[in-house]
């Protein structure tokens, strides 16, 4: 019966509604991260960053299909490290945006940089190119951490990008912290959030550290810190930045101000995006489908070949849970006719779920957002809508 009702709905969609936003995936570093299973290549060499280039603008072409006549509401620049791509090269790449009148207007353009990369020369060029967004990977302000990090920045490097990027009042900033690091005490973790909330920037990605698969990490025996410590360093994080007006809005986001990732929420809120460059992750609606869609991962792979991708159907089976998994990370929520302005499709199965959520204390009323409990545990309150 159930799946009967979600596969008519799913033939209903509307994607002129939906918002559109756009990732480009940088892929280089300069080295491999022990911690990181990202889609990363550290063999960059004279005259990729041109290859990349031409790739991603032939992408883009044939992406007609994906994009439907929408302008990108928000550009990501992620990685790997953008910041080791030239400015001349990311000039190039937002000119063509221009050129071919992709971007909506007030567009977010948001970069990732690594600290040893934040120099007044380097930020004033890629807001002269259109950035108005940086997001910088501190991961700690302790040598300690980030040596067993096994990071290529120094703590000195942390203070000194944050000093720097503060000096930009026209764009916005947002850090990266990691918390849950190998022997990391809560004073350590404290003194990082302390010298966040005392700075001017008003937005951090607040990272614990996940040991995943396919890691060099992975491979090793690793003193992390206990549950018991663990929630011991979220507690005390939030209090530091309540103390100071910084507010969690989703699972590891926390501002000030409300000023929000919009690239990011577009994604929470089940917006679409398309994903260019090597790995990179698409979801297009189209009238009678939502599709996942991810490219070539390997750099000479997707340059040969920068058009092909793999698809992934989400259907009436996976509807429910897609929409949970991202909808309920927005720690406020969002209403019904928030989610309908934007185009998703709120099907007969899920108000069902919804229902049986708040029955079980997990889900509020009138509103698609998990109440404490269920935040707490989100991955338990996104499984019933599986
Ligand atoms: C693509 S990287 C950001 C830019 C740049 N590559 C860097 O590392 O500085 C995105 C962020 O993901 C986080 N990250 C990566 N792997 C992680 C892991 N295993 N656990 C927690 N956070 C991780 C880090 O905070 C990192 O800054
Ligand atoms: S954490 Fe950042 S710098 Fe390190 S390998 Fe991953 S993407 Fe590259």
């Amino acid at each position: 019966m159930q799946q009967n009702h979600s596969q008519k709905s799913l033939k209903n969609f509307n994607p002129s509604k939906v918002p559109l936003s756009l990732y480009i995936h940088l892929p280089w570093c300069e080295k491999q991260c022990p911690y990181c299973d990202f889609n990363i290549n550290t063999n960059k060499s004279e005259g990729d960053e041109d290859k990349l280039i031409n790739a991603l603008y032939q992408d883009l072409r044939g992406s007609d299909q994906y994009i439907q006549n929408r302008k990108f509401s928000s550009v990501y620049f992620g990685g790997g490290t953008p910041s080791l791509v030239s400015a001349k090269m990311i000039k190039k790449i937002l000119a063509k945006f221009q050129d071919m009148s992709l971007l909506q207007k007030g567009c977010e353009i948001s970069f990732e940089l690594n600290p040893k990369e934040v120099t007044h020369a380097y930020i004033e060029e890629i807001i002269e190119a259109g950035v108005n967004r940086i997001s910088i990977g501190i991961q700690s302000f302790d040598q300690n951490m980030l040596d067993t990090l096994e990071r290529n920045h120094s703590s000195d490097d942390s203070y000194q990008a944050i000093k720097i990027a503060s000096e930009f009042k026209e764009i916005d900033i947002s850090i990266d912290l990691i918390y849950g690091i190998m022997d990391q005490s809560v004073e350590s973790l404290k003194k990082d959030i302390q010298i966040f909330c005392e700075s001017k920037i008003s937005h951090l990605s607040f990272y614990q550290l996940t040991i995943e698969p396919n890691t060099i990490f992975y491979k090793r025996e690793l003193n992390v810190p206990s549950d018991k410590t663990i929630e011991l360093m979220e507690i005390a994080a939030k209090e530091s930045l309540n103390a100071y007006d910084i507010f969690q809005y989703e699972v590891s986001s926390w501002a000030k101000n409300n000023s929000f990732s919009k690239h990011n929420m577009n994604y929470w809120l089940y917006g679409d995006y398309l994903g260019i460059g090597p790995g990179a992750h698409s979801k297009i609606t189209e009238k009678s489908s939502i599709t996942r869609m991810i490219k070539l991962k390997k750099v000479e792979s997707y340059i040969s070949d920068p058009l092909k991708i793999t698809k992934i159907q989400i259907d009436n089976s996976s509807y429910d849970l897609d929409l949970a998994m991202n909808v309920l990370r927005v720690k406020n929520g969002v209403s019904f006719e928030e989610l309908k302005k934007r185009g998703v499709f709120i099907s007969k199965s899920f108000r069902e779920k919804l229902q049986l959520g708040y029955e079980n204390g997990l889900i509020d009323q009138n509103l698609i957002k998990a109440t404490d409990q269920g935040y707490k545990f989100l991955n338990d309150t996104i499984n019933t809508f599986n």
